[in-house]
């Protein structure tokens, strides 16, 4: 006689896991589906990292994805960036608006059509996408003011929250999967635990660089690895200052910010970022 199999509660069904346990599940083991780096991205950014690299070449990178160069081409030709000149050719693009604003529009339209897309869920990933941007104006405006690396800090800007685009896919797999609807508050809850590692995860794939992974991956840390420094205070920061252009009126968070010592930032270097107000929404409201 088999004891096992009748001794109390061996029948027992196994407790279905909640969706908080399969995305636990999912993040501990990194199974979440990994959104690829569009090759455009790429080819843009090592194009660009040569200091050789003129409008000619850049033209050519990009001219080789044509979904790139219709959207980069509609973007660049937007009142924001060729004002009312009339462009007729990529080429003339980049020779007007110059390499690194180009390198600026591809890498946005990039990230916009590919990485931040999830189907069914087009609003809330706009207004991802949304503050992304602004994110990434801002750090790299202030990372102009100081001379430190532009690009870096536009880059870390505009991919600090991709995490959340791949937990929203992630979790809209497993309600459907377990059959519960998604609720606003489960989604809430599970980006905000989990939005920063698994962005630090994907561009640690995406082999983007050690400063960048750690700065993705440490911006809601309050007390951040000391050797991060800079980077990851100036991404805390032009987080705060996305957030109260686009979404809040309550400027303390931002005045009081425990970054601004790291940044050397004083009350009149806030006062005339955030005089750039209007300028930075309309860019953000051109290209998203
Ligand atoms: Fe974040
Ligand atoms: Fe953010």
């Amino acid at each position: 006689m088999n004891h096992r199999a009748s001794s109390p509660g061996s029948d027992r069904v196994r407790p279905r896991p909640t969706p908080a346990d399969r995305l636990a599940e999912l993040v501990e083991q990194k199974a979440w589906s990994l959104p690829l780096l569009p090759d455009a991205i790429l080819r843009v950014i090592n194009a660009t990292s040569d200091p050789g690299c003129g409008a000619r070449e850049l033209t050519e990178v990009i001219r080789r994805d044509a979904s790139l160069t219709g959207h980069l081409f509609r973007v660049a030709s937007s009142p924001h960036y060729a004002g009312q000149v009339k462009l007729v050719s990529l080429q003339q693009a980049v020779a007007r608006l110059g390499v690194a604003t180009i390198r600026e529009i591809a890498l946005v339209v990039s990230c916009q059509g590919r990485v931040f897309s999830v189907p069914g869920h087009e609003r809330a990933v706009k207004e991802m996408f949304r503050h992304s941007l602004a994110t990434a104006i801002v750090a790299q405006e202030i990372a102009r003011t100081r001379r430190w690396n532009v690009e870096e800090a536009f880059l870390s800007g505009l991919l600090h929250d991709v995490g959340s685009a791949v937990i929203l896919q992630a979790l809209v797999d497993i309600h459907v999967e377990l059959e519960v609807p998604l609720s606003p508050e489960g989604l809430a809850t599970a980006t905000a635990a989990n939005h920063a590692f698994v962005g630090g995860c994907l561009v640690e794939q995406w082999q983007l660089g050690p400063a960048l992974v750690g700065a993705i991956r440490h911006h809601h840390d309050p007390a951040p690895p000391p050797t991060l420094g800079r980077p990851v205070a100036l991404l805390q920061f032009a987080d705060a200052v996305a957030h109260l252009l686009l979404d809040e009126s309550d400027d303390r968070p931002v005045r009081t910010h425990a970054a601004l010592t790291t940044l050397n930032l004083y009350p009149d270097d806030v006062d005339r970022l955030l005089a750039r107000r209007v300028e930075i929404v309309t860019a953000v409201e051109a290209i998203a």
